[in-house]
Formats: C-alpha cells, sequence, structure tokens
C-alpha cells in the first residue's frame, strides 16, 4: 500500500431481475424524467426490445424519444446526432439501451448536454475529467447484453474523430443514476454473441483482480464475479433460454464493471486497437488474448492466479501456486472452444503486417499501466504474435 489513505465508492443503484424494466416508469418519476431520449442502436431496433421499452415508458406516461443511430463501435459523429435528437425534443433525460456501444453513447451525449465539444478535452489520459462537472441530464441503463457491465460504470468509450483511437472518458458524473437489470431481455441474445460480451465480463473480473492498486473490495467482487462467469457462460451460450445462467451473466458484467474500477490490463489495452483499426469484437478478442497475457504476467502474479483458479473452482488450495496458475491459463484456453470462439486471431482476419501498428496503438492505451507485469512495446508485439 502506497498510499495509506484510500478512496472506496459503490454508489450505483441497482434494480436486478427478471421483469425489472417494468420498474422504467417509478425509476423515471423519482429521477424526474418525462421525456427521456431513448438511446439505442439498428440491432435493438430489429430484435423488437426497443419497442418494447418505448410501449413500457409510454405506459408509464413518459414521452419517449427514439434515438437509434450508434455505431456497433460509437463514434464522435453518434453523439452530436444524438445532441441533435436530444435538443429537437426538448428532453429532459437519457435512457440507455443495448450492448456497451449504446450505453456509452448514450453517457457520452449526456456529458455534452452541459458540456461543449470535442471529446477529446474529456480524454482520462490528458486528465479531462478535471472538466467534467456535475448535473448532467438523469440517466437509466437498460444492458440487453452481459458484457461490458457499462450500465453500472463511470467511464465511457468514443472514438474521437481527431485520433481515430478508442478514448476513455472516466468521471463519477457518468455513472448511469439508476442501472435496470432485467436478464429477460438477454435471452434471445445469439450464441456469439453470448459468447464475445461474456467473454469481455470475465477478463473485466479477471483483470480487475490481477490489477495493480490496493483495493480488496474490488477484488472480493472480481473473485466472485470471475466464478459466476465462468460457471454460466458455457450454459448462456448454449441455451440461451436458461434464465438463470441469463442471470447469473449480468450479475457477473455489473460485478465486473463494478471491480474494474480499481483498473484493468494488458489484455484491454491489446484488443482496443483491434476494435478500432480491425473493427473486431471487443469481448471476442479479450477472450482470444487473456490465455495469453495471462502467461505473461505469470511471472509476477503467480499467487493472485491461483486466487483466481480457486474463486472459479479450477483448482483446490493444496496445489502449487505454479501448477493453479498454469491451470488456470489452460482452463481459459478450454473455455473459448468450449463456446466457440476461435483460438486465434488470424482466424479473425489480422495479420502479421498488421502487428507493429496495432502493438504502437496499444501502448498509447491506458489499461496496460495497472498490469502487474509492466509492458513494453516488444512485449505487445510479441502477444499479438503468440495470439496471431
Ligand atoms: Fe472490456
Amino acid at each position: 500500500m502506497s498510499n495509506p489513505i484510500s478512496v472506496f465508492s459503490f454508489p450505483t443503484r441497482i434494480v436486478f431481475g427478471p421483469g425489472a424494466r417494468r420498474e422504467l416508469g417509478a425509476e423515471a418519476k423519482r429521477l424526474g424524467i418525462a421525456r427521456p431520449l431513448l438511446v439505442t442502436d439498428a440491432g435493438v431496433v430489429a430484435c423488437g426490445i426497443a419497442e418494447q421499452v418505448l410501449s413500457e415508458a409510454r405506459r408509464a406516461g413518459l414521452n419517449p424519444t427514439l434515438f437509434a443511430g450508434v455505431d456497433p463501435n460509437p463514434v464522435e459523429k453518434n453523439v452530436q446526432e444524438g445532441l441533435e435528437a436530444y435538443r429537437l425534443a426538448h428532453c429532459d433525460g437519457v435512457i440507455g439501451l443495448g450492448g456497451g456501444s449504446p450505453l456509452d453513447a448514450a453517457k457520452a451525449i449526456r456529458l455534452v448536454a452541459i458540456h461543449p465539444f470535442p471529446l477529446e478535452q474529456y480524454d482520462d489520459q490528458l486528465d479531462g475529467a478535471a472538466k467534467i462537472r456535475g448535473g448532467l441530464p438523469p440517466m437509466i441503463a437498460i444492458a440487453t447484453t452481459a458484457g461490458t457491465g457499462s450500465e453500472v460504470g463511470r467511464s465511457t468509450v468514443i472514438i474521437l474523430k481527431s485520433t481515430e483511437r478508442k478514448t476513455v472518458i472516466f468521471s463519477s458524473h457518468l455513472m448511469p443514476n439508476v442501472a435496470l437489470a432485467d436478464p429477460e431481455l438477454t435471452l434471445g441474445m445469439p450464441p456469439k454473441i453470448t459468447a464475445g460480451t461474456g467473454l469481455d465480463a470475465l477478463t473485466h473480473n479477471v483483470e480487475a483482480y490481477l490489477a495493480r492498486g490496493y483495493h480488496p473490495l474490488c477484488d472480493a467482487i472480481a473473485l466472485q464475479g470471475a466464478r459466476l462467469a465462468l460457471r454460466n457462460l458455457p450454459r448462456a451460450v448454449h441455451n440461451g433460454k436458461d434464465l438463470e445462467a441469463r442471470s447469473n451473466m449480468l450479475m457477473a458484467a455489473m460485478m465486473g464493471a463494478v471491480a474494474f474500477q480499481k483498473g484493468l490490463g494488458a489484455v484491454h489495452s491489446l484488443a482496443h486497437p483491434l476494435s478500432s483499426i480491425a473493427n473486431l469484437h471487443h469481448g471476442t478478442v479479450n477472450g482470444i488474448l487473456l490465455p495469453h497475457v495471462l502467461e505473461f504476467n505469470r511471472q509476477v502474479s503467480e499467487d493472485r492466479l491461483r486466487d483466481l483458479a480457486m474463486a472459479m473452482e479450477i483448482q483446490t488450495s493444496d496445489r502449487p501456486a505454479a501448477e493453479s496458475a498454469a491451470a488456470l491459463v489452460t482452463r481459459m484456453r478450454e473455455l473459448l472452444e468450449e463456446v466457440e470462439i476461435p483460438p486465434t486471431l488470424g482466424k479473425l482476419g489480422v495479420t502479421a503486417e498488421m502487428i507493429p501498428l496495432l502493438a504502437k496503438k496499444a501502448m498509447e492505451d491506458a489499461c496496460h499501466q495497472s498490469n502487474p507485469r509492466a509492458c513494453t512495446e516488444s512485449d505487445m508485439v510479441a502477444l499479438y504474435a503468440k495470439a496471431l
């Protein structure tokens, strides 16, 4: 512990359980929202969930406006267009509905409702949080995937116009006022998306537990979140209607996001450029990279890897740390096969020629700063090459 004074904060209100979406009216009323902007994407509209939530809002006497123009990896233009819709309809609050992308876009829209563009001035790496004040319009977050946990998180990731880089904006003011966590909304997720988003949730818990820093509260949440994710992800992938597995995955996703206020690690730094440059699915590439980074971290994190192996019931306490750490890495590789995710980046179209640029961008990403083992650019090159 380098600093004897620590600040711990877990203030998210979570309304959790099958049917939680029907609390929308009551929660909106509590927050003084009458004219919400419903921020979502084309996929959520196409599967009928946007209409379900719009009808629920209307039934509760709200006057919602739909904005479904969020890209799979949200860009600054989506935020600009969302703000225009918000102003045009004289909205007084935001409902984010969908996976991480619409939820992140919704957070950024409420940010620019009272802050000027461009978004680059709020970049967390440039101390942007200092420019973010309170008093944002209220926000209700409704997740339709169990992955990013953005519904309980205080950050948003947007690809900026100026740098084309996935950029993290981080402020406690960005945290939604309430997360309506309804596992029934995740029942229709196809196996591939279930697997990809679930691997993101698992990676958040694992990287948060391994991250540098003193945070026993987050550590405890991360261990249980990792355990829930490993036990329930294969079930949710193979039987999408398994409400218990879906509920546990939704909880594991929120636990991962709560835990990673402690920090993430090299998996996320390697994954971010694969989305912004190669447009690959974030959680899927996390899952592919995770065993390689765990192997890389082994020499400094054996004891923590053993804790994870024990919490996830991969090994028991009477095994040597080295053996438990190895078993964890192996189990993560097997999991990919179980949830039918290809084991290499090459299978997703990544080539050796792309690695130098990817590695440069991975170094620019802040997540690896809390990785338990320090990373150089040549480490990043080697990790991409191993995962190729
Ligand atoms: Fe993630």
